[in-house]
């Protein structure tokens, strides 16, 4: 199950990535925002790193005007990986090496058009595994 948030700088662009979800049977939950009504980011972010936290999602995408203060957001949850991605090298990228569990956008930066194939890349990108990346993954966690 994926779990999607925004805030209304993100609603229109997670609007484009539902209908994407949708014609592939991607099942989500979304938990909100539902309209482009004045909301706090914070809400949203802190409900989708949860989400993915406990497990009862297994990946996170999270929209807002920029993609950065719903990305700081979740980077505050424990366990959370959340990468802010403007273009698909960096979607692959932090499958690969950061096995990021979450990915950021900014609704008012990419076009639904890019922004529906990084959504693309970062879901079908399995992380490496290798050793590295997996040692400097634990080593975040770390007091
Ligand atoms: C809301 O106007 C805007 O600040 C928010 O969407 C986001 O860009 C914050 O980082």
């Amino acid at each position: 199950m994926l779990a999607l948030g925004s805030d209304q700088g993100g609603y229109a662009l997670k609007q484009e990535i539902i209908k994407y979800l949708e014609e592939r049977e991607v099942p989500y939950k979304d938990f909100g925002s539902y309209n482009e009504e004045s909301v706090d980011y914070p809400i949203y972010g802190k409900a989708v790193a949860k989400s993915v936290a406990s497990g009862e999602c297994e990946k996170g995408i999270l929209i807002c005007g920029t993609g950065i203060g719903i990305s700081i957001t979740a980077n505050k949850v424990k366990g959370i990986r959340a990468a802010l991605c403007t273009d698909c090298f960096m979607a692959e990228a932090t499958r690969l090496h950061n096995d990021a569990n979450i990915l950021a956008l900014g609704g008012r930066v990419v076009g639904p058009g890019l922004a529906v194939k990084i959504v693309d890349t970062f879901l079908n990108t399995p992380f490496s595994g290798e050793e590295r990346h997996q040692r400097r993954i634990s080593m975040i966690e770390e007091e």
